[in-house]
């Protein structure tokens, strides 16, 4: 027999009701914009760990794309969707319109400061971070959950969220999620439908050349050095980088040495039309 279909929410007082009997149990949000994967369910399973009910939002929100972006193509999956969450027998789905969330006459903004301006996406996407603080600050207030899942994947982002909860007082554990990798390395990513079959082929050197620079800078290899071979590495399989970098795995600052603290690489580059992010942990 088909699983039901997980309820589907898509205005502020009827979320508002289906949520006001689950307060006692705990209530866990995994926000998404939609065309989801195996990442993204991720998310939804270890939501179920941690609370009873699950609330999944899907909003392709159109604040954190700037003009050039792809906001108009971003895969919309919505039928699907359902399908793959109401397997996962999520409690309900949040799917506002772009009315129902920015209604006529909406005027606020939230701009995040601190791991917002590290200068990594940031410095690529200037509006980016304002958008999503601005999105993920009003999921958690309609929602109100207690706990608010996340990915590494989007490992700025993360903390970004983690600042912002925080800064607003929010009552709510933010709790990031490591990334799901293809078998050949490649994050999952909504994104990954845009890549041609040649440049599918060549983009596991993103993660590969990551977990090259952790292991030679474990090794005790200078971090400038194993950065700038990475960076050859990567161009030289067909992506135009726009940074790979070591930072501080929680403030984002930059490292000299790994006395700095915890690090992580953060990389970020184009192939055709595409833009692909990853990081991982040294
Ligand atoms: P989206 O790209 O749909 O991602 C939703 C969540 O899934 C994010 O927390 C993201 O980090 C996580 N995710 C994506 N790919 C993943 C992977 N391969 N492994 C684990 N987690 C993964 O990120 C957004 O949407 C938006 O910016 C949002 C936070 C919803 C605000 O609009």
């Amino acid at each position: 027999m088909p699983p039901s279909k997980s309820p589907v929410a898509r205005t502020v007082p009827a979320l508002r009701r289906a949520l006001a009997p689950w307060r006692r149990g705990g209530i866990a949000l995994v926000p998404t914009m939609g065309a989801l994967h195996a990442g993204h369910i991720a998310l939804v399973r270890a939501a179920k760990k941690r609370a009873r009910h699950v609330v999944v939002s899907i909003f392709v929100n159109p604040t954190q794309f700037a003009a050039n972006e792809d906001f108009g193509s971003y895969p919309r999956t919505f039928t699907g969707d359902l399908k793959a969450l109401s397997a996962e027998k999520v409690d309900l789905v949040w799917a506002p319109s772009a009315a129902v969330m920015y209604p006529e006459g909406f005027a606020t903004r939230i701009e995040p400061a601190g791991p917002a301006k590290a200068g990594l996406e940031d410095a690529f996407r200037p509006h980016f971070f304002g958008g999503v603080a601005t999105v993920v600050a009003k999921l958690l207030l309609q929602c109100q959950p207690d706990v608010a899942m996340f990915g590494e994947k989007d490992y700025q982002q993360l903390q970004v969220v983690t600042q912002l909860a925080r800064d607003l007082d929010q009552p709510v554990k933010i709790v990031g999620c490591p990334t799901v990798r293809e078998k050949d390395g490649l994050a999952l990513s909504s994104r990954n439908v845009y890549l041609t079959t040649a440049e599918r082929a060549v983009a596991p050197v993103l993660h590969r050349t990551l977990k090259d620079c952790a292991a030679a800078i474990r090794k005790g290899g200078a971090i400038a050095e194993c950065l700038a071979a990475g960076r050859e590495t990567i161009a030289m399989a067909g992506f135009a980088v726009d940074y790979l970098e070591a930072r501080h795995a929680r403030t984002l600052a930059p490292v000299a040495s790994r006395d700095d603290g915890p690090i992580r690489l953060l990389v970020a580059a184009r192939i055709g039309t595409t833009r692909l992010i990853d990081n991982l942990g040294v």
